[in-house]
């Protein structure tokens, strides 16, 4: 049997990101949103290029979740995205109400389901997800990090003229401005990056992948990055459903991992068929510590937004 695949949201990541799961045939995949023919449209043009691709699957958008029933993975991407300007944690307000009702849903129609959340802001939409859910922290997940390091790697690949297959970053803490990009973990072919590059341009890259979300707004001028981050939300489901044991950084609720406690932030995580199979908690020295800590409460502040 096939895996299926909800996707909630059929926005610009939430589209691409069926586009993705359909041409690596990673399952069944339900489209849902809130407006009428949209999904529908979006999941029919979607089908209609399986023969030209040559995949074989069941793809349906709908505006009811009794489709979506007995998902193997839910991914939620249904909410506003930042206009130039925002913060992700200017969206807290409107985007809470919004995920609230889908996981409502998803737990009404799939309760054994893995969750993955997407919608910003990232860390504190993980954690309202965790608290209405009640799903154990191994099914609920969310993605930054991959991006993140993504991003990080896209650009160390400019610096060093170097295939991205060589290179290896680590985004860790909260989807915010102040996320953790850590050159200590950060190689090309095994190498860390600060044997091979100078300081000040170790910094640039972190920089630049600090504020790489918001670069893309700016150019866009409408909404936000989307290729990147579907490609991110993807890798994670074919880690999870392909039991690959991959090690990902991604957003989960922490007891004590880092010296936090019921928070959901970017840590390395081992990505199997039950979702986080296993939290790596790597040495980190005092300053990455300190960054860690300014990156939390920074998701604290969104978190004071919910209620819950
Ligand atoms: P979009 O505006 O293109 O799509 C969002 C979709 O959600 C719309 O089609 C809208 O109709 C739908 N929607 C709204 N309320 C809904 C509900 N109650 N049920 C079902 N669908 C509903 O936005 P885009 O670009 O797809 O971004 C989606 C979210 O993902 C945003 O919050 C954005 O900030 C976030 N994001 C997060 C990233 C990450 O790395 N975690 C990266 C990129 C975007
Ligand atoms: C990004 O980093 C908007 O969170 C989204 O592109």
């Amino acid at each position: 049997m096939r895996n299926k695949i909800t996707i909630v949201g059929a926005g610009f990541v939430g589209a691409t990101a069926a586009h993705w799961c359909a041409v690596k045939e990673l399952g069944d995949v339900v489209l849902v949103d809130i407006v009428e023919g949209m999904p529908q449209g979006k999941a029919l043009d979607l089908l209609q290029a399986g023969p030209v691709e040559g995949y074989d699957l069941h793809i349906v958008g709908t505006n009811d979740y009794k489709e979506t029933a007995n998902s193997d993975i839910v991914v939620i991407t249904a909410g506003l995205p930042r206009k130039p300007g925002m913060t992700r944690e200017d969206l807290v307000g409107v985007n809470a109400k919004i995920v609230r009702g889908v996981v409502e849903n998803v737990v009404a129609y799939s309760p054994n389901s893995i969750i993955i959340v997407v919608t910003n802001p990232l860390d504190t939409m993980v954690y309202l997800a965790k608290k209405v859910s009640g799903f154990p922290r191994e099914r609920i997940i969310g993605q930054a990090g991959v991006l993140d390091s993504a991003r990080m790697r896209a650009f160390i690949s400019m610096e060093l003229n170097v295939s991205v297959e060589n290179i290896h970053a680590f985004v860790l803490g909260g989807h915010g401005d102040e996320m953790v990009p850590l050159p200590r973990y950060s190689t090309v072919a095994g190498i860390p990056i600060t044997e091979l590059l100078p300081p000040e341009r170790i910094a640039a890259i972190v920089e630049r992948t600090r504020k790489g979300g918001g670069e893309i707004v700016a150019l866009l001028k409408q909404g936000s990055a989307f290729f990147a981050p579907s490609a991110a939300t993807m890798q994670m489901v074919e880690a999870i459903l392909k039991d690959r044991k991959m090690i990902l950084p991604c957003s989960v609720y922490l007891e004590g991992e880092y010296g936090m406690h019921d928070i959901c932030f970017g840590v390395p995580v081992k990505l199997g068929r039950s979702g986080v199979e296993q939290i790596l908690e790597i040495k980190l020295t005092p300053e990455e510590q300190e960054a860690m800590s300014r990156s939390a409460a920074l998701i604290r502040s969104s978190m004071a937004a919910l209620e819950l």
